[in-house]
C-alpha cells in the first residue's frame, strides 16, 4: 500500500469536495474557500493519498516566517478512525517544523473529541478557550449613543492576537491587515473600551469582531450597537466573534447575541518547535 503526502493542486478539488460531502450535514466550509487555499500566497494544502486514493487532508496558513496557523483537517468518513487523521496532522506538524516554522496554532469544537485527543498527543497545548458568538443583523440597531464613540482608521496594533472567523492571528503574524480587510477601530472615549472590526475572510456577509478591550471586562452597549450599525450599513448581515473569557458575556446577550451550543465552545492550541 502506497502512503504518501503531498502538495493539492485544483484538479483536486472533486475529490475533496466528495470527502467533506457529508462532514457536519454538507454544511462545510471547505468548498468555498479550497481554491483561495491552493492559490493564496503562504497556503499550502497537502493531502493524504492511499494507492493514489485522497482520503484527508489538512491546510497550512503561513503567518510569518516562524508562525503558522494550521486548519482543515479532514478525513474521508469512510475512513475515519483509522488512524489517518493523527497520520495527517503529524506529517503537518513535521512538515511545518521542517520549513522553518517555529510556533504552529489551530483552533477546535469543545465536543470535537478526536481532533483534542489527536493534537493534544501530538503535544499541542491548549492556550485559550473563546466563546463563539454570533448575530443576524437585517434591520438597522435602535442606537442612541450615550458615550463618545471616536472611529481610527490607522493600523491596529493588537498585541494580543485577533481573530478573523475560525483563524486566530497571534503576535508575531506578518502584515497583520491583509487579515483585518475593511478593518476599523471602534474607541469609547469614555470608559476607554475598544473593538476592531474588519470583513471576515471566509465569509464577506459577515462582519467580524476581531478583538475586543475592556478595562471593566465588561463593554458598554454603545460600542455593541455601534458595530452592528456598521455591519447593517456595509450591507453585511451577520456579526461575529471570538469573545475572550475576560471579557462578559452579558452585554452581547442582552442585545441579542446567541452562542452556538454554549460558552466556552472554542478552544485554541499552540505547539512550538523544540529549541
Ligand atoms: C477529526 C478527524 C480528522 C479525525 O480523523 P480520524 O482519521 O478519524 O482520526 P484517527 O483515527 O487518526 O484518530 C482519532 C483519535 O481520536 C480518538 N478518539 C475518537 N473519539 C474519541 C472520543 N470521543 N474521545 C477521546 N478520543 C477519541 C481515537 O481513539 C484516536 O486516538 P488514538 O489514535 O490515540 O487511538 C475526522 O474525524 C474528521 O474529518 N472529522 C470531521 C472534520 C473535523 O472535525 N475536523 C477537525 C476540525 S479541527
Amino acid at each position: 500500500m502506497n502512503i504518501h503526502l503531498r502538495e493539492l493542486q485544483r484538479n483536486d478539488y472533486p475529490e475533496v469536495i466528495e470527502i467533506v460531502r457529508d462532514i457536519w450535514d454538507g454544511d462545510d466550509y471547505v468548498p468555498s474557500v479550497f481554491m483561495n487555499w491552493i492559490q493564496e500566497e503562504g497556503s499550502c494544502c497537502r493531502g493524504l493519498f492511499i494507492s493514489e486514493k485522497l482520503v484527508g487532508f489538512s491546510r497550512l496558513k503561513r503567518l510569518s516566517n516562524t508562525v503558522g496557523w494550521l486548519q482543515g483537517l479532514r478525513v474521508d468518513p469512510s475512513e475515519q478512525g483509522k488512524g489517518y487523521g493523527r497520520m495527517i496532522a503529524e506529517r503537518m506538524v513535521d512538515f511545518c517544523f521542517s520549513i522553518g516554522l517555529k510556533d504552529l496554532y489551530f483552533s477546535t469544537y469543545f465536543d470535537n473529541k478526536s481532533s483534542i485527543h489527536i493534537h493534544e498527543k501530538i503535544g499541542f497545548e491548549r492556550i485559550g478557550v473563546y466563546t463563539n458568538l454570533y448575530k443576524s443583523v437585517n434591520t438597522p440597531p435602535q442606537d442612541s449613543f450615550r458615550g463618545c464613540l471616536m472611529l481610527d482608521e490607522s493600523l491596529p496594533i493588537v498585541k494580543a492576537g485577533f481573530w478573523n472567523g475560525w483563524s486566530f492571528y497571534p503576535e508575531g503574524t506578518e502584515a497583520p491587515w491583509r487579515f483585518l480587510p475593511e478593518h476599523l477601530i471602534l474607541i469609547n472615549s469614555n470608559s476607554g473600551d475598544s473593538i476592531v472590526v474588519a470583513r471576515n475572510c471566509e465569509a464577506s456577509s459577515s462582519l467580524e469582531i476581531s478583538s475586543v478591550w475592556s478595562k471593566s471586562k465588561k463593554l458598554n452597549d454603545d460600542i455593541i450597537l455601534h458595530a452592528e450599525k456598521l455591519c447593517y450599513n456595509r450591507g453585511q448581515s451577520e456579526i461575529h466573534l471570538m469573545l475572550p473569557p475576560d471579557v462578559e458575556i452579558a452585554p452581547f446577550i442582552e442585545n441579542g447575541y446567541s452562542f452556538f451550543e454554549r460558552e466556552n465552545d472554542v478552544f485554541l492550541y499552540k505547539l512550538s518547535a523544540a529549541s
